[in-house]
């Protein structure tokens, strides 16, 4: 694919964009994506440093400068629409939208959370999955919709918890992976050949997924 056909994006942080720098890797090496631009809630975020490496358009909006959520979410929105993205792109942004953004963006917003998803909504999902003693964790991406964390998921990867992990650790082993499956999704979702129906109904290559599609790093699944 030439770079005259890449699938634009606007890829949204809030913090230190590792998720971001794997796109901004991934388009390199041929993920068919021109990111027009990288916003910020936070003026501090690190990500929007990688963002200006990379030569890309950066913004911060403070959500400190907005009376409200319904506020900030339509300067976003305005924000947002002015690089016409096909996608918007979720990496580590904390923030809890409102259903008049998620409305705008239906189908055409991803995310990534930092669990096996329906497990582990919210925040500290790794804390929280060393007090349950559980011994499979994760990453998944799913679509956004109204229902926090609640949208339908398209592809996760398991971390197995060893013994005497802290929250530190598992994270970071967790984020390795979240590297891996982000760059995937938004490839089939560049290429067409992820989609989300009106009905919430996700598809891959024409076939209905019903559950996630299961990461297994030495299988070429991309
Ligand atoms: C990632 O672990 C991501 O899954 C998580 O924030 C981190 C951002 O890291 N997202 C959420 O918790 C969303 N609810 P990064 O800034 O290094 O990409």
């Amino acid at each position: 694919m030439t770079s005259t056909h890449r699938f634009p994006v606007v890829v949204l942080i809030s913090g230190s964009g590792s998720n971001l720098q794997a796109i901004i890797d991934g388009a390199k090496r041929g993920l068919p994506v021109e990111i027009r631009a990288v916003i910020s809630n936070r003026p501090d975020a690190y990500g929007l440093q990688r963002g200006r490496q990379a030569g890309i358009e950066t913004a911060a909006l403070n959500h400190q400068d907005h009376a409200d959520r319904e506020s900030y979410d339509q300067a976003l929105m305005r924000l947002i629409d002015g690089f016409s993205p096909g996608l918007v792109i979720l990496a580590g942004f904390m923030r809890i939208l409102t259903p008049a953004f998620v409305r705008h963006y239906a189908g055409r917003l991803l995310n990534i959370h930092p669990s096996l998803l329906p497990n582990y909504t919210g925040l500290h999902t790794h804390q929280r999955v060393l007090d349950a003693g559980d011994r499979l964790h994760g990453a998944t991406i799913h679509f956004v919709t109204e229902k926090l964390d609640g949208g339908p998921s398209i592809i996760q990867a398991q971390v197995a918890v060893e013994a005497g992990d802290d929250a530190d650790g598992l994270a970071a082993r967790v984020l390795e992976k979240e590297h891996r499956i982000y760059p995937l999704a938004i490839r089939w979702f560049a290429e067409n050949r992820l989609k989300m129906d009106e009905n919430g109904e996700v598809r891959l290559d024409d076939e209905k997924l019903d559950r996630p599609v299961l990461f297994r790093p030495h299988e070429p699944i991309g």
